[in-house]
């Protein structure tokens, strides 16, 4: 699994983003399909950006608000 000690911080614009649940993908934090190819059991979350703005992106996949980061990674 793709693991980091910090979040993925993005100026998103509006749009649908499939956030990765997996680990696997190549292009973090998004989907990229892996998880069907290694089948993986997860599948991606979806989150719909109304207007453009900065993500934090979980990084270390054990936030409490996933997909979003919690602050979690500062206490692996
Ligand atoms: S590649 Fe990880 S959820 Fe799709």
């Amino acid at each position: 699994m793709t693991e980091r000690k910090q979040p993925y911080v993005i100026a998103e614009e509006p749009g649908e983003k499939y956030y990765c649940a997996c680990g696997k993908s190549e292009n973090q934090p998004y989907c990229d399909g892996s998880h069907e190819r290694l089948k993986t059991g997860k599948t991606p979350i979806r989150v719909v950006i109304e207007k453009k703005k900065t993500v934090a992106w979980c990084g270390c996949r054990q936030s409490g608000n996933l997909p979003f980061c919690d602050g979690t990674h500062s206490k692996l």
